[in-house]
């Protein structure tokens, strides 16, 4: 079967109160329509088609390098009228499911339910208590779908219908194509509406297919603040149910967010108020202090993260030690068994094997060896102003507290550096380097004396 997807997101999101179009909201640490092209794309489709209005240019700018194709729905005369746009770019061979960019948590699964009977209209809809706002699907006596009535057109006793339409639908496009060209807007919203193709298909005698939703989060659209905020923690109630279901534990399941993939293996355990970004991997055995925020990140096993910490593009290696109030930037690596201790930041480093840095250091651009100790305090100086420069500290050495090292520079093997000094220089491996004014005692000196 060749597959068209056409995502509908031209709505205008008023009650968004915000100059962003609505699907270009977050949810989970990515755009609503982003999560939509994401579970589209599951489905291998020939081609995903976004109808855009509101927001302008927003949208496709946000699609760049997407490979989605985007199409101007100028002005917005209805969900029809939207799916109309699309149709010069449908394949008439091919079946087009819609789906809505403000309905940002469909599920592969549902939608390939959806597509498994591909000759005739499959609707998606959902039995709710409150069907307040939805259009209804109207049944005859033998339970066969007539049409779907918006609640606005409906009759007293079709508002009592509990069965709505989610809006997601599936139909061969030469059919669909057919079906929206006899589209008229004779209904109390002046509206295209695409629901109308139901009762088109029925009048040809076809037998519309249904498929219930599983997860009603699945349908759940967004038209405000409050909305968004609700799915939100539905959404991370969800991903953190599957973390402890694998085995991860959570100090509070409520308490922790994912805005990307979190992935974990065997006996991870992650304290109150994490935030995970991107791409996250936890090995065995690893522990993520309270308050830390890790992006784009592997950490390897057993490796502890105390409290507070911010990690984002390192790699960090297996049994190291890290904050609590610890940073590490982008371009890091730290290997096996390093620690880096309070008030530590790291940049753009690569720490081999049990090297140290734990208390207030500044660690950018450099390349330290195995065994390395740094003292508190100490500095890499890489930058002039202008360019940046490498610190190079070789295997087994020693750095004294409150030392800055001026790059270009490179501390031998095994060299130890007094405290308080300025290199500036490559130091000579082992012995004892340090650039330091000599200690002065001034017998009876006196401090000096407020003037009268
Ligand atoms: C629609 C359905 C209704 C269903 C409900 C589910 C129609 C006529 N009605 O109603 O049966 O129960 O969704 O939420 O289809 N859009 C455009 N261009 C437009 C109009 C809408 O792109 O001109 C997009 C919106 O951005 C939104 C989606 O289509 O993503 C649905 O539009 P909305 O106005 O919310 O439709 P409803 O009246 O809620
Ligand atoms: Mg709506």
């Amino acid at each position: 079967m060749v597959l068209n997807i056409v995502i509908l997101a031209a709505g205008k999101g008023t009650r968004m109160h915000s100059d962003k179009p609505k699907v270009l909201h977050s949810l989970a640490g990515k755009s609503l329509l982003q999560h939509v092209v994401d579970s589209a794309r599951t489905l291998n489709p020939a081609q995903i088609i976004v109808v855009y209005g509101h927001g302008g240019e927003m949208v496709p700018q946000a699609l760049q390098g997407s490979k989605v194709k985007s199409v101007l729905q100028e002005p917005q005369l209805g969900t029809g009228h939207a799916v109309q746009q699309s149709l010069p770019f449908l394949d008439d061979s091919s079946v087009t499911l819609v789906l809505y960019g403000d309905v940002p948590l469909i599920q592969q699964g549902t939608l390939e339910k959806i597509l498994t009977v591909q000759n005739t209209l499959s609707l998606l809809t959902q039995n709710l208590e409150d069907p307040k706002g939805y259009g209804r699907i109207v049944r005859d006596t033998e339970g066969r779908v007539r049409s779907i009535i918006e609640e606005k057109d409906a009759t007293s006793e079709q508002r009592k219908i509990r069965e709505i339409n989610t809006g997601i639908l599936a139909a061969p496009t030469s059919l669909l194509r057919k079906w929206l060209l006899k589209l008229r807007n004779e209904n109390t919203q002046g509206e295209y509406y695409l629901t109308d193709i139901v009762a088109m298909a029925v009048a040809e005698g076809l037998k519309v297919n249904t498929v219930q939703v599983e997860n009603a989060w699945e349908v759940a659209g967004i038209n405000s603040k409050t909305q968004l905020a609700a799915l939100e923690r539905l959404w991370q109630g969800e991903l953190a149910g599957r973390l402890l279901l694998q085995g991860v534990t959570l100090a509070d399941p409520a308490r922790v967010d994912i805005r990307g993939e979190l992935t974990c293996e065997r006996d991870v355990e992650i304290d109150v108020g994490c935030i995970f970004e991107g791409r996250v991997h936890l090995a065995k055995g690893v522990k993520v202090g309270a308050y830390s925020v890790v992006k784009n990140t592997n950490i390897a096993a057993y490796t502890q993260i105390a409290p507070y910490s911010h990690i984002d593009q390192a790699e960090i290696g297996e049994h190291c030690q890290i904050g609590p109030f610890a940073r590490i930037r982008p371009g890091s690596k730290l290997h096996n068994e390093v620690h880096v201790g309070n008030f530590v930041e790291v940049k753009n480093s690569e720490i081999a094997n049990q090297s140290k840095a734990n208390h207030l250091s500044y660690i950018g651009d450099a390349t330290i060896g195995q065994r390395v100790n740094i003292g508190a305090g100490t500095i890499t100086c890489n930058y002039d102003g202008a360019n940046k420069f490498r610190t190079v500290i070789e295997d087994d050495a020693f750095i004294g507290s409150d030392t800055q090292l001026v790059a270009p520079v490179t501390v031998g093997r095994g060299a130890t550096i007094g405290a308080g000094s300025t290199i500036t220089k490559d130091t000579p491996p082992g012995g004892l380097t340090l650039s330091r004014a000599k200690q002065l005692y001034v017998p009876g000196w006196q401090r000096p004396l407020k003037k009268k």
